[in-house]
């Protein structure tokens, strides 16, 4: 676990708070104040787990900006006068592939501090990984690090195949950033000595490269659990900045009692995430934001509802191909019938907001429920294809359009991504009908479930509507996708 933290003491509550949960912390010196900089050579006695003592340059992705010469003198006092009690000194420092200062190195190899050599690249990838960590390697007993910033999930690929034949001495491999986040939760995959988390207190330092906290990679993702037999699954989308499918699917292993495994492959490509995943060996794929259309492209079957909607958020890998999918439709159908209690759709007029690849699933639905739909969109065009597919009314989604949404106003299903995330206020921004005034009897539901009520919900519930969010949909979307994924019920 990373330490951030201004001063020790501050840093020492840290250790105590997730203890249960890490097996090492790395003090980073360089976000100390300055005078508690002097002191870090008390550190490992103040805590009761092995620490690596790392200070930072900036551009490496540190503060330290004071220098090479007052970062030696800082590496000189955190390593001088060594305790008999090994336990009292740091057991590992952490050096960057080009500090080479001959007394610093004797003196934290004659301490037995095992030598961090570490390569960072903020910005690129790094490709040559195991000739570059073999070169590394001067004294034959240091540990090399390489982290870099991946580009595509195939740097990311890259890494994983020269990490899994790198078996002849202790390294750490990681690809930073939301592409890399594969590598940290996968890290035995890569043969790595460790991976990196922050506590949550000092995330908003760390997350930009991809930690996460370790409460989340032991109890959502088993870290430690992992290993060669684990069946790997997950979720594909771009940028895919929160999600609530690992709590569902892994809660599911978990019940379960199955050595599994999900995670989001995060990219704006699907096809890189697919050739990432075949190689990797994940066997089935929920599929999000904005992969869901183009993703039937790649599939070499379709399920009948996947070829009636046009959109596939289901991809299972069976003999060596993608069979595609689509649990949005019964998901929402489910949640839908829950939230009406009782109140049947036929010849009932309904608003649908938005006409993408989720609307596609919602639009079907509705169909086979009766119910007559008029279609509101941005891009016209595109609400227009789908109304005349299923002989359906649209409209461009503007303030114009107020008076059909008067009319088809029973239920509105809100499908665009707008309300998502934000938290305050209905505006223009965070509305997509920020125009209609609600009278109070439409029944709204929102697929969005973060936050679970969206600046739609929350003024159609101060006019009277009864509102819901995505959360259950997404619910019962999982466990059908569950049932796909490894046979077994998910209730
Ligand atoms: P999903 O697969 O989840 O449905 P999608 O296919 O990317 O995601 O569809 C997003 C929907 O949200 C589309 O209807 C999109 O409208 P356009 O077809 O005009 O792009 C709609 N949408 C996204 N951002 C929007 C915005 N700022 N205002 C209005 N509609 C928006």
């Amino acid at each position: 676990m990373t330490l951030t933290g201004k001063t020790l003491d501050e840093d020492v509550k840290l250790v105590k708070k997730y203890e249960k949960y890490i097996d090492l912390v790395e003090l980073r010196v360089d976000y100390l104040n300055e005078d508690e900089q002097l002191y870090a050579r008390r550190f490992p006695s103040m805590i009761y787990q092995p620490c690596i003592l790392t200070i930072r340059r900036d551009v490496d992705g540190g503060l330290f900006s004071g220098g090479e010469f007052a970062r030696t003198n800082l590496f000189g006092r955190a390593l001088a006068f060594a305790n008999p009690d090994k336990a009292k000194n740091f057991a590992f420092v952490d050096f960057e592939d080009d500090f080479h200062i001959p007394s610093i190195q004797d003196a934290a190899m004659a301490f037995g501090v095992r030598i961090i050599r570490s390569y960072h690249n903020m910005t690129d990838p790094v490709l040559n990984i195991r000739e570059r960590c073999d070169i590394m390697r001067k004294t034959g007993y240091e540990i090399p690090k390489i982290a870099f910033m991946p580009h595509s999930l195939s740097d990311v690929l890259n890494l994983f195949k020269e990490g899994e034949r790198m078996t002849q001495y202790d390294h750490i491999l990681c690809a930073m950033g939301p592409l890399g986040f594969p590598s940290r939760i996968l890290a035995s995959y890569t043969n790595s000595f460790l991976t990196y988390v922050s506590p949550s207190e000092g995330i908003e330092h760390t997350k930009s490269i991809g930690h996460i906290d370790p409460i989340m990679i032991n109890d959502l993702y088993h870290f430690k659990s992992i290993n060669q037999d684990t069946q790997l699954y997950g979720i594909s989308g771009w940028p895919l900045v929160k999600t609530s499918s690992p709590e569902i699917h892994n809660k599911g292993y978990e019940n379960k009692a199955l050595n599994a495994l999900y995670l989001p492959f995060r990219s704006p490509l699907i096809s890189d995430t697919l050739s990432f995943c075949e190689k990797i060996g994940v066997r089935g794929l929920s599929v999000t934001i904005p992969h869901k259309e183009s993703v039937l492209y790649y599939l070499h079957e379709q399920s009948p509802e996947v070829a009636q909607i046009g959109a596939c958020n289901t991809i299972v890998r069976k003999n060596n191909k993608w069979l595609g999918y689509n649990t949005d439709a019964t998901g929402f159908r489910r949640a839908l019938e829950e939230f009406l209690g009782g109140v049947k759709l036929k010849h009932k007029k309904v608003s649908v907001i938005g006409a993408g690849g989720a609307a596609k699933a919602i639009i079907y639905t509705l169909k086979l429920m009766g119910a007559k739909v008029c279609i509101f969109n941005r891009t016209v065009e595109t609400a227009a294809k789908l109304a005349d597919k299923y002989g359906f009314s649209y409209c461009e989604l503007s303030p114009h359009c107020v008076s059909k949404l008067n009319e088809y106003s029973t239920l509105i299903v809100q499908t665009t991504s707008v309300g998502m995330n934000s938290e305050g206020p209905s505006s223009s921004e965070n509305d997509p009908i920020y125009f209609y005034d609600f009278k109070g009897s439409e029944m709204v539901f929102d697929i969005v479930y973060e936050p679970s009520v969206t600046p739609i919900m929350k003024r159609a519930a101060i006019a009277g509507c009864k509102v819901c969010n995505g959360y259950k949909m997404l619910e019962y979307q999982g466990f059908e996708q569950f049932k796909l994924f490894t046979g077994l019920d998910y209730e």
